[in-house]
């Protein structure tokens, strides 16, 4: 593994590598163990859009693991004044261990990794959100003691969040069905790929998609860059929520998730994300240690 670019880049083994490997640094973290694998490498953050999570676990991880990250604006870079990402990889290879980009188009990380020379990490495109699928990932397993055989449940936009769950949940062996408007599908080439490789289901209807399911999730119904067609897409995702009546599909112990930052009372009423807020901030934390494995991974020496 070379970069992190999107999860189906990975093999299932080396998603559970990633995942095993979270869970040796969360208990060394949990228990004072220090780990300061990465001592004296850099991280260079680049951001196009906001974050609160990915920025904050990923520097907070870096220095954990003994190195140090530059947050990046893209206001701040010359990128944002039209320099080619193709020579902005090359120059920041000289300085830096690795890249993280959040970024619009996926083609611009891919860029990145082709015309650089270190290793570059996903940390948000339109197309995935590969970082906090392997964060849900840990928390699941963490919750359920397993990941194989689960039945998980996506209502929503079929966005990155969608792209990027649908691959990950087929790779670990969980069946994945999605409920969305027939207009907001994931991308074509994934569902594709998810129905021959496993169990996939993708349906306008959110109780059959709901139904029996142990893991439920979803995300909000415009994202970053959508801001104009914010009321359009209120219209068009009226029920598609997850509330008491697919909560009451759902397995009597079924697990939310939701990748923040949550729109309460649009795709998730107050209650049902106050009822599982234990699960999502767990899953919130599992950011900074899923990631932290993903930089050993990248940016250690073995
Ligand atoms: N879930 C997530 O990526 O959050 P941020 O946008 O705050 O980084
Ligand atoms: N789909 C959301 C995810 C935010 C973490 C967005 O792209 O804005």
């Amino acid at each position: 593994m070379k970069h992190l670019l999107k999860l189906s880049d990975l093999s299932s083994n080396e998603i559970m590598d990633i995942l095993n490997l979270a869970d040796q640094l969360k208990y060394e973290k949990k228990n004072g163990i220090e780990h300061k694998i990465l001592s004296g490498k850099t991280l260079g953050m680049i951001f196009q859009k906001s974050s609160t999570r990915t920025r904050v676990s990923f520097e907070a991880g870096m220095y954990q693991l003994g190195g140090s990250a530059l947050f990046l604006s893209s206001n701040d870079l010359q990128i944002g004044r039209g320099e080619p990402v193709q020579d902005t990889a090359r120059v920041l290879s000289r300085y830096l261990d690795g890249i993280m980009i959040r970024t619009f188009a996926q083609q611009e990380v891919e860029d990145l990794a082709a015309y650089g020379s270190i290793p570059v990490i996903n940390g948000l495109t339109d197309y995935a959100h590969p970082c906090q699928v392997l964060a849900d990932l840990m928390t699941i397993r963490e919750h359920k003691g397993m990941l194989k055989g689960l039945k998980f449940c996506f209502v929503g936009d079929g966005n990155n969040m969608a792209n990027s769950l649908i691959v990950g949940t087929i790779k670990m062996g969980m069946e994945c069905s999605i409920a969305c408007p027939a207009d907001y599908k994931p991308d074509t080439g994934i569902m594709k790929w998810a129905q021959e490789n496993g169990k996939f289901t993708c349906t306008e209807s959110v109780l059959d998609a709901a139904k029996d399911a142990d893991v439920l999730y979803t995300d909000v119904w415009a994202s970053m860059g959508q801001e104009s067609e914010a009321a359009i897409r209120t219209a068009a995702f009226k029920g598609y929520q997850i509330n008491d009546d697919v909560m009451a599909a759902a397995k009597p112990d079924a697990m939310v998730l939701h990748c923040l930052p949550a729109h309460r009372e649009e795709e998730i009423t107050e209650k049902v994300f106050e009822t599982h807020a234990n699960e999502i901030f767990d899953e919130a934390e599992n950011r900074l240690h899923a990631q932290k494995a993903v930089l050993v991974k990248l940016l250690g020496n073995s």
